[in-house]
């Protein structure tokens, strides 16, 4: 039974539903999962793989994912990792490409990580909940979305432990 670690670095808490949910899959084959807050301090002694995921907000991943790679980064290193980033709020193939081409570029800044997956959800957005700096009249108007799919981040999940290398014969 491997021990793996689901991080999530949310504002609204639309990706730490996703870490639930590929913590859940995991944890239905059998494997131990500890989802955690990357904003977490605690060492990452004694998993042997790790998930992380992160919310895009302006075209980079928020801070607490930044700092999570760059705060663990020697652990992460030695251990296979995946990542996923969140989301476009539109369901376009361009919102869809750049989400993954600023995902893939804040993650080229990390050279000691090579994350064995790496994909992007569409995000969620409930306009009414955002604080500031985000509450700003741009995104007030924005539709209430939900682009969460949420078989794709099954059938995500259920492609870790091969690509994380988990499976023992
Ligand atoms: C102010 C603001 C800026 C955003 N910028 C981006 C962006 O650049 N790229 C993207 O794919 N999604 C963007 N989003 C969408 C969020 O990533 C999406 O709503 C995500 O699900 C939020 O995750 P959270 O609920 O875990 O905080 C933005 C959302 C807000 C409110």
């Amino acid at each position: 039974m491997a021990s793996v670690l689901v991080a999530h670095a949310t504002k609204y808490g639309s990706t730490q539903e996703v870490a639930d949910a590929v913590a859940a899959r995991l944890c239905e084959r059998g494997d131990e999962t500890y989802v955690r807050p990357a904003s977490d301090n605690d060492s990452l002694d004694g998993y042997d793989a790790g998930v992380v995921g992160g919310a895009l907000y302006c075209f980079r991943r928020i801070r607490e994912g930044r700092r999570f790679l760059s705060r663990h980064r020697k652990a992460l290193s030695e251990m296979p990792v995946a990542v996923f980033g969140m989301g476009p709020i539109e369901d376009t193939d361009e919102q869809f490409v750049d989400a993954r081409k600023h995902l893939d570029k804040s993650l080229d800044k990390n050279k000691s990580l090579s994350p064995v997956a790496v994909t992007v959800f569409g995000g969620a957005l409930d306009p009414t909940r955002l604080r500031f700096p985000d509450a700003n009249p741009a995104m007030k108007n924005v539709p209430p979305s939900d682009l969460r799919d949420w078989k794709a981040i099954e059938t995500w999940a259920d492609s870790l432990p091969e690509a994380l290398g988990l499976i023992v014969d």
